[in-house]
């Protein structure tokens, strides 16, 4: 993967870590539990952006660390993203009967089998980071999976998650409180996927480096949810490959609400730029990373 093409990096990195997923995931013909295991695949393969093993390849490439390691830490993170579209989509969340252009999973499924897939997946993550196919170093994959059980719980994912359902029941009108939500629903996860490959790298937490990966994944985590916000306003169910229009009916608390289309568009303009100057530290390698910001808040789905 050498080519400086951020859309053909980004597709090259989908299509190996489709493939390692495969792998990964429960066979049904050897699985222990094959409903679950049908449901897991259902929830991961065939579909997404794959964006965030991106951000781990990338952030591994500018960091000096082995690809295969960075797939595998790519794989794991995915495997815990689709357990949280899993939740996010039931119908004591978000209630969402579409995902990827397919049926949800309790919908393809039933409820109490997409409640099991998602836990799957989420255990699955740490035991794909914890193989020395991840890293031959114990040290290394124990810094990871500690920094993902920190992005992905209370006090990252699944805390803003709460925040989310919170706010539909009450009248938020404060940027501050939707940038927290924003920062723990999806901010996390994003911060974990740049760190994983500083990580990887054997780069120190005090590192410029690795200072200017987190700034950049702070911007881009919140244009990342704010072009999300726009897209469930003015794009389509095909486009989307989700139902759109769900944000209004349910009462959510996003910037389009608080700010208006142009209002919201012009913010998301403004973290891509703060995201792009962040990388000031790597030059022109981060070019890569520079164009995968401003496909955040340019793209369709
Ligand atoms: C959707 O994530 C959930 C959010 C955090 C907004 P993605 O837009 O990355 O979904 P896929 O993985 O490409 O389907
Ligand atoms: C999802 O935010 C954040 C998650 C942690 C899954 P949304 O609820 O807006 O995501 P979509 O629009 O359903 O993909
Ligand atoms: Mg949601
Ligand atoms: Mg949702
Ligand atoms: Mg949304």
């Amino acid at each position: 993967m050498t080519t400086r093409d951020f859309r053909q990096r980004l597709k090259a990195v989908a299509s190996a870590t489709e493939e390692l997923l495969d792998t990964l995931l429960p066979h049904p013909g050897k699985a222990a539990a094959p409903r679950l295991a049908r449901a897991m695949r259902h929830a991961v393969l065939g579909g997404g952006k794959r964006i965030r093993p991106f951000f781990v390849c990338e952030s591994a490439r500018l960091c000096g660390a082995q690809e295969q390691h960075a797939l595998h830490v790519g794989a794991a993170l995915e495997c815990l993203h689709c357990y949280s579209l899993v939740h996010d989509d039931l119908p004591a969340m978000d209630d969402d009967d579409l995902r990827r252009g397919r049926p949800t999973v309790h919908v393809a499924f039933d409820e109490a089998t997409a409640i099991l897939a998602g836990d799957a997946l989420l255990t699955l993550a740490f035991e794909i980071l914890n193989s020395p196919h991840t890293h031959p170093d114990a040290a290394v994959r124990s810094n990871l999976c500690a920094l993902l059980a920190r992005a992905a719980g209370e006090a990252g994912m699944v805390g803003g998650q709460m925040l989310d359902l919170e706010a539909e029941q009450q009248r938020i009108d404060s940027a501050e409180q939707i940038i927290t939500i924003q920062r723990l629903k999806t901010g996390a996860l994003f911060r974990f996927a740049l760190e994983a490959g500083a990580v990887l790298g054997g780069i120190d937490e005090r590192d410029e480096r690795r200072k200017a990966l987190r700034m950049y994944a702070d911007a881009i985590g919140l244009a990342f949810q704010l072009a999300d916000d726009i897209l469930d306003v003015e794009a389509s169910a095909e486009e989307l490959g989700k139902t759109p229009g769900k944000d209004i009916a349910a009462g959510k608390a996003t910037f389009v609400d608080l700010l208006g289309l142009d209002g919201a568009r012009q913010r998301a303009r403004e973290l891509v730029q703060e995201a792009i100057a962040a990388l000031a530290p790597f030059g022109d390698e981060a070019e890569v990373l520079k164009q995968a910001a401003r496909f955040i808040i340019e793209r369709r789905a």
